[in-house]
């Protein structure tokens, strides 16, 4: 009797977990929900969305791209089964490979630059990557973390450099993705997409699939940390290459137009910088007030949103990209010495310096 009863609840509880449920870790990817940021609307007159990417299962919108370049290397019959995924990455598309390639049964490979923190060679190691710090040099030092990765990948059989900056393919996983997701999310009722760019494959997919459904209506945006060329190529209509400060954003910024951000570069309509104190105060601003714990690129691409709603006018409706969260970055973001040394913590306003609880 006992036996019976036991069977049944385990059959029970196996149709429980396959209702609905996903294709492994991979089907998990994208279908991120799109969270309405009240305050910032009634500020502006305008609605801001800000797409979840933080709740991929990887924690980041770098999950898709992960993807998209490991679907891409097997339709392509560069990747068979059993075989050697290698990125040089120092951050969240790592953690994407390393998730996707364990989902998969591919061995995982990572180069990185050795300046990076302890924790982040950690994770990666804890989801099953390699990982090999070499010395952080320029991109045109034959020993750049880059070059090293294509090279280790070179020298396997059935291994594949994917590349993530020039491989069109990451875009294309915002093409199919995330453009398609916001469309419908939004009923076709947008009128600008924003965001910041690392390897461009986020603005330049979903940007070109928003544009071409719009019939050309939506206005797509660049957001720019400081020390990026991106705004000055854009605003010169490719003239100029000008570059001025730096940043604490991380996993942004660009030194040159990538393969994916050159797919869609001539039909952006505009780009500008953000300075890091109106980034630092949105990151506060978005937990104080939205209650969401973001990372400084998501707080840029807020604060860009923003931006953005002042110079379009009210009542346009404006979506951004959350694109992680605030974990992997909190020992920094929250650290009152930290904040010090980089002078940022003026930028927070005083009611909201409760938060930076950490020395
Ligand atoms: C936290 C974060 N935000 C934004 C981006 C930029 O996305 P993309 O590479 O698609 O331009 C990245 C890329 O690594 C990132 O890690």
């Amino acid at each position: 009797m006992f036996a019976v009863r036991a069977a049944r609840s385990a059959r029970l509880l196996r149709r429980a977990f396959t209702t609905g449920s996903t294709n492994g870790f991979v089907g998990a990817i994208g279908n991120t929900p799109l969270i309405h940021l009240k305050t910032l609307s009634e500020k502006t007159g305008c609605t801001i969305l800000g797409k979840a990417e933080f709740q991929n299962p990887g924690g980041s919108v770098k999950d898709r791209a992960a993807l998209g370049v490991v679907r891409d290397a097997e339709e392509r019959g560069l990747l068979k089964a059993g075989g050697t995924v290698v990125e040089g990455t120092a951050g969240n598309t790592g953690i994407g490979l390393a998730h996707v390639c364990r989902a998969r049964g591919y061995r995982c490979v990572i180069f990185m630059p050795n300046t990076q923190s302890q924790e982040k060679i950690d994770l990666l190691r804890m989801l099953g990557a390699e990982v090999y710090p070499v010395p952080a040099v320029a991109f045109e030092n034959p020993a750049n973390y880059n070059h090293q990765a294509r090279e280790f990948a070179e020298k396997l059989d059935n291994a594949v450099w994917t590349n993530q900056f020039d491989n069109t393919s990451n875009a294309r996983a915002h093409y199919e993705t995330t453009g398609p997701e916001i469309w419908e999310q939004t009923n076709g009722q947008l009128d600008a997409f924003v965001c910041a760019t690392g390897t461009g494959g986020t603005l330049a997919g979903t940007g070109k699939f928003l544009k071409e459904k719009s019939g050309g209506k939506t206005q797509i945006w660049l957001a720019d940390p400081p020390g990026s060329v991106l705004t000055s190529y854009i605003s010169s209509g490719g003239k100029l290459t000008e570059r001025s400060g730096s940043s604490i954003t991380e996993g942004i910024g660009q030194g040159r137009i990538t393969d994916n951000l050159a797919t869609f570069v001539n039909d952006i309509d505009g780009a500008f910088t953000v300075p890091d104190e109106a980034s630092i105060s949105m990151l506060y601003q978005l937990l104080d007030n939205e209650g969401v714990y973001l990372g400084a690129s998501s707080a840029l691409n807020v604060a860009a949103a923003v931006e953005l709603a002042g110079r379009l006018g009210k009542g346009k409706t404006i979506v951004t990209m959350l694109c992680d969260g605030a974990y992997r970055y909190q020992s920094r973001l929250f650290s009152k010495k930290w904040l010090e040394t980089k002078g940022l913590t003026s930028a927070i306003p005083e009611h909201l310096k409760k938060y930076a609880v950490l020395d």
